[in-house]
């Protein structure tokens, strides 16, 4: 079965650099601080959409014992054959967050860069957000982002490197179709790369009230932090 991503996870790192240079480093840097202010090693934190491993590689190197949560294979393989290169055992689980079952012994999860958007229904949501929940020590935090509705537009980006177009269109009640067709110049060789999947639209409320149904407290709004992202990022602490 394919997965969003599956087709271009080999090179999902490139383009994300080459799309948003060092916007998405500055990024990067910003969401480990906030973690690290949050948890001090040792901890265990639990990466949902973990992708190839832009926060859960460096905060394993840090030390913190991480589990990374991926359902899409591929992206799991990229982010596994960093944790090979530098002797790094990682832990995983390939599937969907709302299907993880775990003992809640997580001091922190992470469901950040766009995970929400991928949940389909409000079902999936709820679901996610107690898995979430039941992942956690009382007293264990969540980070999470909500998306906008500025993300979900059609782009453009030519670089020597990569060509790409992003299609996004709304199809109905707040679900979008997101069309990738990227093209990739390496060693004066061009490979092409599709995808289509759905994603969704989560008005910022009903998320919120969701985690609090869950019975999650908002500690943090971090979002003034994140303007440019296009994303509200929250901590949420477990009662
Ligand atoms: C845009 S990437 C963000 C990756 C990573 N969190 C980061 O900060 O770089 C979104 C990831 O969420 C994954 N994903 C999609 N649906 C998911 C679900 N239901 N549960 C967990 N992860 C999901 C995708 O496969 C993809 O790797």
């Amino acid at each position: 079965m394919t997965t969003p991503h599956s087709s271009w996870a080999e090179n999902y790192d490139l383009i994300y650099t080459e799309s948003f240079g060092g916007f998405y480093d500055a990024l990067t840097h910003k969401t480990l601080d906030i973690i690290k202010n949050t948890v001090s090693v040792p901890a265990k934190i639990v990466d949902f959409g973990a992708g190839t491993g832009r926060l859960s590689l460096p905060l394993s190197l840090y030390g913190y014992e991480v589990l990374v949560v991926e359902p899409c294979l591929e992206m799991l393989i990229q982010l596994s054959q960093k944790y090979l290169e530098r002797d790094l055992e990682v832990v995983n689980f390939n599937g969907k967050m709302q299907e993880f079952e775990v003992q809640s012994d997580f001091d922190m999860a992470l469901c950040v860069f766009t995970v929400l958007l991928y949940l389909l229904d409000e079902n999936e949501l709820r679901k996610s957000i107690e898995v979430a929940y039941g992942a956690l020590k009382i007293g264990g935090y969540l980070l999470i982002d909500i998306p906008s509705r500025d993300i979900f537009r059609d782009f453009k980006v030519n670089t020597e490197v990569i060509k790409r177009s992003v299609n996004v269109s709304y199809v109905h009640d707040d679900i979008y179709s997101y069309q990738e067709n990227t093209e990739v110049i390496k060693n004066g060789e061009s490979f092409n790369y599709l995808d289509n999947f759905k994603i969704k639209y989560w008005d910022k409320n009903t998320v919120l009230n969701c985690l609090s149904e869950c019975g999650f407290d908002l500690i943090k709004d971090l979002s003034d932090e994140y303007s440019g992202t296009g994303s509200s990022y929250y901590i949420m602490q477990k009662l």
